[in-house]
């Protein structure tokens, strides 16, 4: 049993200005219209292109139910408990939306960009004297052609332009189409790597399909990149289900119809689910995604047909009704896994992702009882942050449709509320999380948030397993991203050069190509170790470093680094927002991605940095422990690791890689050895295939009794 938490701790005053914003929420839904800050480079919100946008963004925002705090956050209160404790209420987590500028076919038309305060913003405002890169003198000798970009990526006309004109494109439409030259001392760099042309890479070669019969998996999930993104849930839950696809397996995703998905194509009807206990009548839609997934669409307008992301409601706060509205798509899973669904076809595996489909398994089992049979498929719930655990008062149970026998301690309850994270916990057949480390940290009472004991009894009976996440690698390849400039590769690092330079005069930062340029895409919280970047700004800037920060969260670290760029326009810049396009091109122009996250189940930027030549930095935790190869290690180094997330060891982490950069030979080593990891889903498919059909085969679901 769990030890009863310690007191909650208290958040530390916020300087931000109203309307406040929940400590871990991102404040999303802030107006831009509100003044800003003289001199700070800020974004405006920019709606999507008329053509592509279907309604306002379906998911910004993640609420993720109630948030544990870990001890070492620094919204904990001097003092507190060294045990992270679930929050009593429901906090928002982060937000949504993928950005619709520079999308191309076949992604669907950007569902994230959302008009208003929310969706894709636009670049930061530009000095008016600066000029774009590719307006600059440089030596023609150095002169670089750019690498078409098929007329999607940077530089496409991306639509209408909200607040001013200002184009969401950080090359304005109608730049030249030679693209800025690479400076002397970029091109030096560039060429230490050997250069030949670029080429597109061939997509990767199909994967081997696994033996034995397919599986049905039913993968239920509130998140579906680009359609609806608060982090990265939304990547896996789009990237998982083709993997396993593609490794012979029938998939079918279950989402709610958010509002954005009135656009997608074919969508059509395929059942209706007649009113039931304390249910709703709801439909069912079918609609066929790109890649080929199946997608089914929970139509139940009640919960699903309105304002704001899928969790937060547009002022910010949690829908009201979210325990009703997730326990809804839990239940609706759970029977269409019944041999009386009325789909016809019936899953094997119902694959659950984090909280909000925490009760799947625990409806398996009441069906299973009131059907006085087994339950007919088997339950594995991914743990994609312990976090966020969808904690509500216990009477709201019967609104739920949770039996008495499952409000105790062997079910849903935990200290006297219901926790739809520990009902998934304790009762899926097995459990995943997204990295080994992560597995064996939430074990521990310091990242356990209260639930390390339930866990530690899942790994016991061998059914807690940590599968690394992987990457979508034909989106995130900088040979063949439309979002770039300069596409490259690891033989050719020109286009990276031309893409920093890019980036810089996107951000106004001083157009120097020696400059150590560090970059952050992230949530703008505790979790990421962001306020230890803020306390490593003054060295940073005193060193001549620059730093371009995209991300969205706690009030008080977006203030914080506005006063920083405004402080240092040339050296530090930052874009309050959440764009898809401008995440590719940090990710394509900086040096050395910064990632020291307290915790981090698994990430995936310090991924996508490795295959973009974009050194990570990390804090050795979870799969950024997992994933990066500390640069000591001369022959496979892939990054910087830090053994801690203290000020200290970023500072002595930033030294070493400021004494890196100046080695350019050793600094292409390491991009290379970085560009040259895999990181696709197709390890981790085969893995989850291989634990799906281990249930499967035992004789007996998981039972316990209430
Ligand atoms: P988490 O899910 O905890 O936020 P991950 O590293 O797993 O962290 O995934 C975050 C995903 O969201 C990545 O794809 C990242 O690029 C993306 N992302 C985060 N913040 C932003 C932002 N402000 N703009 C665009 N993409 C973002
Ligand atoms: C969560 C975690 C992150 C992980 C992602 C996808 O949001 O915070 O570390 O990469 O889920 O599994």
């Amino acid at each position: 049993m769990p030890k009863r938490p310690s007191p909650i701790p208290s958040r530390p005053p916020e300087t931000a200005s109203p309307p406040p914003s929940p400590p871990d929420a991102p404040d999303e839904f802030r107006s831009d219209d509100a003044p800003a800050d003289p001199g700070i480079v800020r974004a405006g919100a920019v709606p999507a292109p008329e053509e592509a946008l279907a309604e306002p963004a379906a998911a910004q925002v993640a609420g993720e139910g109630a948030e544990a705090v870990p001890p070492s956050a620094p919204d904990a209160a001097p003092g507190a408990s060294a045990a992270p404790v679930p929050r009593k209420t429901p906090r928002p987590r982060k937000r949504v939306v993928a950005a619709a500028t520079g999308q191309a076919p076949p992604l669907p038309p950007d569902p994230s960009a959302a008009p208003g305060g929310e969706g894709a913003s636009a670049p930061p405002a530009r000095p008016a004297e600066a000029k774009p890169p590719a307006a600059r003198k440089r030596p023609a000798a150095r002169a670089v052609r750019a690498i078409p970009t098929g007329g999607t990526g940077i530089g496409a006309p991306s639509g209408a332009a909200p607040n001013g004109g200002a184009d969401p494109s950080p090359v304005p439409a109608d730049a030249p189409a030679e693209t800025p030259p690479a400076s002397p001392a970029a091109s030096r760099r560039a060429r230490v790597a050997v250069r030949r042309p670029v080429v597109v890479a061939p997509p990767a070669a199909a994967p081997e399909a696994d033996p034995g019969d397919p599986l049905r998996i039913l993968f239920v999930t509130p998140e579906c990149a680009p359609w609806v993104k608060t982090g990265g849930l939304g990547d896996v839950s789009a990237a998982l289900p083709d993997a396993l696809a593609a490794r012979g397996h029938e998939v079918r995703l279950l989402l709610p119809a958010f509002p954005v998905f009135d656009r997608i194509a074919g969508r059509a009807r395929i059942a209706e689910l007649p009113a039931g206990g304390v249910w709703p009548a709801a439909s069912l839609d079918a609609a066929t995604l790109p890649s080929g997934a199946v997608l089914w669409l929970l139509d139940a307008p009640e919960f699903f047909r309105r304002d704001g992301g899928p969790y937060l409601a547009s002022d910010g706060a949690d829908h009201p009704d979210n325990a009703r509205r997730f326990a809804f798509l839990s239940h609706v899973a759970a029977r269409l896994a019944q041999d009386d669904a009325p789909t016809g076809w019936l899953p094997d595996i119902v694959h659950c992702n984090d909280w909000t489909t925490g009760l799947v398994p625990l409806y398996l089992r009441q069906m299973a009882e009131e059907r006085g049979r087994a339950a007919p498929a088997a339950s594995v719930l991914t743990l994609h942050n312990l976090a966020f655990q969808g904690l509500f008062p216990m009477h709201l149970a019967d609104s739920l449709g949770v039996a008495p026998h499952w409000r105790w301690v062997n079910g849903a309850e935990y200290w006297g509320q219901l926790s739809m994270l520990k009902a998934g916990l304790l009762l899926a057949d097995s459990v995943t999380t997204v990295s080994p480390t992560y597995a064996r940290e939430i074990q521990g009472e310091a990242l356990g948030f209260g639930l390390h004991d339930v866990l530690r009894t899942r790994a016991a009976e061998g059914d807690l397993h940590g599968i690394l996440n992987g990457i979508d690698t034909a989106a995130w390849d900088p040979a063949r991203d439309r979002l770039l400039p300069h596409p490259y590769d690891r033989d050719d690092l020109h286009g990276k050069a031309l893409t920093k330079a890019t980036l810089q005069w996107q951000f106004g930062l001083a157009d120097d190509p020696e400059a150590l340029l560090f970059g952050v895409v992230s949530r703008l919280t505790g979790q990421k170790g962001i306020d230890l970047i803020v306390g490593a700004l003054p060295w940073l800037v005193a060193q001549g470093h620059q730093l371009v920060v995209q991300g969205q969260g706690d009030a008080w670290l977006e203030q914080a680094l506005r006063e920083a760029a405004a402080a240092h326009p040339s050296q530090v810049a930052v874009r309050i927002g959440f764009d898809e396009a401008t995440a590719h091109r940090i990710e394509a122009g900086a040096d050395c991605f910064l990632m020291p996250s307290r915790y981090e189940p698994c990430g995936l930027n310090q991924m996508y940095s490795q295959r973009y030549g974009t050194l990570p930095l990390v804090h050795a935790t979870g799969g950024l422990a997992d994933s990066v190869v500390d640069a000591a290690d001369a022959a496979h180094g892939t990054g910087f690791v830090i053994p801690e997330a203290t000020p200290e060891a970023l500072r002595t982490g930033l030294e070493r890689v400021a004494a890196a950069w100046a080695e350019p030979q050793r600094w292409a080593a390491l991009q290379r050895q970085g560009m040259e990891r895999a990181f696709g889903w197709q390890e981790s498919a085969r893995d989850y295939a291989r634990l799906y059909r281990d249930i499967v085969a035992r004789p007996q679901r998981r039972a316990r009794p209430g």
